[in-house]
């Protein structure tokens, strides 16, 4: 039997809250590295919510296309805050201060989406449904290219890794070859 879908992305969630923890934490030379899992790991969520989750908070649950909009609207937001993170030396005291709003906003986005949809969507689906778009999201978690070819080889972590667009770009391209 799969996973219940919306436990599966509430799991998620508290993972993300975690490796929040670890950046905020980590000392300056390691801190890039924890950046980087974090960053692995919202390129798979965000997008897998974008493309498997939306769809059903539109058409299930009441005001569906408005929460939708709103939590696409701080996700759009989020990825503009981690660009500029991006650019930033993940050692330096500068690239701390951001990322510690950051870090805020992720929270607050995440614990909006459990109030607000997460919920509801539970709520509006049966058993099969939750567990087919448990399958689903477990399969775009597989499915996802994150690391790039080992040919990619730099000193930099954020080099080899590659911007947060372009995993997202091939998290994207993953999910719809896999569904
Ligand atoms: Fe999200
Ligand atoms: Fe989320």
């Amino acid at each position: 039997m799969s996973q219940n879908g919306i436990d599966f992305l509430r799991d998620q969630h508290r993972t993300v809250e975690t490796l929040l923890d670890a950046v905020s934490s980590a000392s300056p030379t390691e801190r890039g590295a924890k950046f980087d899992e974090l960053r692995e790991l919202l390129a798979v969520h965000e997008t897998a919510e974008e493309l498997i989750l939306r769809p059903l908070t539109r058409a299930a649950i009441d005001n569906g296309n408005e929460i939708a909009d709103a939590r696409f609207a701080e996700e759009n937001e989020a990825k503009q805050v981690l660009a500029d993170l991006e650019k930033l030396d993940a050692s330096t005291g500068e690239f701390l201060t951001k990322f510690e709003s950051f870090a805020i906003d992720v929270r607050k986005h995440a614990q909006n989406e459990e109030t607000y949809e997460f919920a509801q969507v539970e709520e509006s689906q049966d058993e099969a449904a939750l567990g087919k778009l448990g399958t689903a999201l477990a399969a775009a978690e597989k499915a996802a290219p994150t690391h790039p070819h080992p040919s990619a080889k730099t000193t930099t972590a954020n080099l080899v890794l590659g911007p947060f667009a372009s995993i997202v770009d091939r998290v994207r391209d993953a999910i719809k070859q896999a569904s």
